[in-house]
């Protein structure tokens, strides 16, 4: 299991190199990246209740819209299709959670999509999608960058041809109601929590503890004093509170930490049973230490191990860099 995070975290670690910058300079997704995003996000409950049918065209919501990508949920009802379209200068992917989608390509046959399965590409890349079944399917998409541009296309006689209105109309009308749903407030913590989420590679306590001590790898505990005096910690970890925790891990904070040397820094965070973990190492996400994760069950899980635990340990958070 180790090895094959370590397989993960080093393939992206290239794939890094090589990768273009988003805004706020994080690394953009790849399409097997985003493939496997959709994937985790479709396995979670952080989009079923959002999920709405309408029968005046396709309903969707960008649910999650980080630097680097954005996460959609879809759904569609029998007939209704996008036309032919591209996706700006975004690389993408989706996957399709229940019902059935076609896909047509220029020149190509339509190929039916079912749940569990789904495509993955990179910029220009133009497509139909479609309900041609006799019910509902639903479908998550993430985007990289996220989602600002989708260009329409007509068939004219074989060949694809730009409509002129440019832009799609339809994304004026995901726009607006994304600001509508940004006022009426959009995401419930349980939803922001599996969006978080999707974007982690998470460890076992029994995997952070093996992870621990390597180079360019730190074990991170955000819980606040009186939880670690109540409950004990774990040696070998940092203590850096969560109220700080990007001015110290920012490589580019003027409060920074001794060991936030750059952006590609194995962060694995830990609270007391994982959930706070998870928001936090998303936002450290969002500052560019794209290696940042968390300890599922928090520290819970290692005491539950059996794994070695100390008393309330040193605060080493103060540390700090200036
Ligand atoms: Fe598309």
């Amino acid at each position: 299991m180790q090895s094959g995070i370590e397989n993960a975290v080093a393939s992206q670690a290239h794939r890094g190199l090589v990768g273009g910058q988003g805004e706020a300079g994080g690394v953009l997704k790849t399409p097997e990246e985003l493939a496997d995003i959709v994937s985790r996000f479709a396995a979670s409950d952080g989009w079923m209740e959002r999920v709405r049918l309408r029968t005046d065209g396709r309903w969707y919501e960008r649910l999650y819209h980080g630097p680097d990508h954005d996460l959609w949920v879809i759904s569609w009802l029998p007939g209704q299709s996008t036309g032919f379209h591209d996706h700006g200068a975004s690389s993408g992917a989706f996957v399709v959670v229940t019902g059935s989608l076609e896909e047509r390509r220029p020149g190509e046959q339509a190929q039916s999509i079912y749940p569990g399965r789904g495509r993955s590409f990179g910029p220009d890349y133009t497509h139909d999608v479609g309900n041609g079944s006799l019910g509902p399917a639903i479908s998550i998409h993430a985007y990289s960058p996220p989602l600002d541009e989708m260009n329409e296309y007509e068939v004219d006689e074989g060949r694809l041809v730009p409509r002129e209105r440019g832009q799609a109309d339809g994304l004026d009308e995901v726009w607006r109601v994304e600001r509508q749903e940004k006022r009426a407030g959009r995401l419930s913590v349980e939803q922001m929590l599996s969006a978080a989420r999707a974007r982690l590679q998470r460890l076992s306590a029994r995997e952070a503890h093996d992870a621990l001590g390597k180079a360019g790898t730190i074990l991170v505990d955000i819980r606040p004093e009186s939880q670690r005096a109540a409950e004990g910690s774990i040696p070998g970890a940092l203590v850096v509170e969560r109220n700080v925790l990007e001015w110290r891990l920012d490589p580019t904070s003027s409060a920074r930490l001794a060991v936030a040397t750059d952006h590609d820094v194995h962060v694995i965070l830990f609270c007391s049973e994982g959930y706070a973990s998870s928001l936090a190492a998303a936002a450290l996400q969002d500052l560019g230490l794209w290696r940042a994760t968390d300890m599922v069950g928090g520290f819970k899980a290692w005491r539950a191990a059996g794994l070695p635990i100390g008393d309330g340990g040193p605060r080493c958070g103060s540390d700090a860099v200036d």
